[in-house]
């Protein structure tokens, strides 16, 4: 192996390197055995995949679905009842999007981790039927203050809040019923913006953990959140970062954000505030 060196090394130092070679040689063996034994494992997923979905889906479908099940990291604990479901209502979904890009302008329609439950499902996680029916009139008389919407009057058609950049960018709620904290938080941040503060971001799971009139991973109010927030703050995103599950409120730096807040009743005094001062926050009370 070294007659290709000019060079001729002392013993010991020819020594070393050939065990250098030895032990690169014997990882490479390893490393070959493993990459065999899991090519064969991840074939056999394959296969069994293929199998358990053959009455469900044709095969460019289950690599499709296989694919997504990977993108999403979906596992369905491995029962073949619920895969089979999942892969139905997956297929019909598909068919919706590839329906709606058909005819779509201007836009298009993706994936997402919701892609494998159906309209019931999605209907559930966007809103606890019990808050939807839950009224509340400690809100409502909270809302009675101010109400800057109704002495305005819409008067342009379109506004573009992107440009100035007052909007954050677009976020994932992931698989928590934070839609409240979200909508609330964003409708801070941009306000607090067009305040003339810079563009910051503050945290939704300091919402979820901390504020505890809202139901954390299940559901509350955006109207709560901006009474919270006049209370407690708001703590910058980076610092509580969002995990997407109720966890223990811990205390960092907050910004104090919110003075007061307005309850808007018609979709003109929406529109009119919209217009004028950018982000608000629609709940289906
Ligand atoms: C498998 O999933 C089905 C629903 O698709 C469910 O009814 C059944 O209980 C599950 N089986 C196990 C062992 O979890
Ligand atoms: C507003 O927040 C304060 C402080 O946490 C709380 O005492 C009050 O009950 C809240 N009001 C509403 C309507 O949630």
């Amino acid at each position: 192996m070294f007659k290709k060196f000019c060079i001729k090394w002392p013993n010991d130092v020819r020594g070393n390197i050939e065990k250098i070679f030895e032990r690169k040689r014997m990882f490479r063996s390893i490393f070959f055995i493993f990459t065999f034994i899991f090519s064969i494992i991840a074939l056999q997923i394959k296969l069994d995949l293929k199998g358990v979905l053959k009455d469900v889906l044709n095969d460019l479908e289950t690599q499709n679905f296989a694919n997504y099940m990977a993108k999403w990291k979906k596992n369905y604990n491995g029962n073949e009842t619920e895969l089979k479901r999942r892969a139905n209502i997956w297929k019909q979904n598909k068919a919706d999007i590839d329906a709606e890009n058909a005819i779509a302008d201007g836009y298009t329609c993706g994936e997402n981790m919701f892609t494998d439950m159906d309209k019931k499902e999605r209907k559930n996680y966007v809103m606890d039927a019990n808050l939807a029916d839950q009224a509340d009139a400690s809100i409502k008389k909270l809302a009675t203050r101010a109400k800057r919407g109704a002495q305005m009057t819409y008067v342009g058609e379109t506004i573009d809040w992107r440009q100035p950049a007052y909007m954050p960018p677009v976020r994932d709620q992931g698989q928590c019923g934070s839609c409240y904290a979200f909508a609330a938080i964003n409708a801070i941040e941009v306000q607090w913006n067009w305040l003339g503060h810079s563009l910051s971001q503050f945290s939704e799971q300091q919402i979820i953990d901390c504020s505890g009139t809202n139901n954390g991973c299940n559901g509350g109010w955006p109207e709560k959140v901006f009474n919270y927030s006049i209370y407690y703050g708001n703590a910058p995103r980076a610092s509580y970062p969002y995990k997407g599950v109720k966890g223990t409120c811990y205390n960092t730096a907050r910004t104090m954000t919110v003075s007061t807040w307005y309850q808007l009743t018609t979709v003109s005094q929406m529109e009119s505030y919209n217009y004028y001062y950018g982000a608000v926050a629609f709940s289906g009370l």
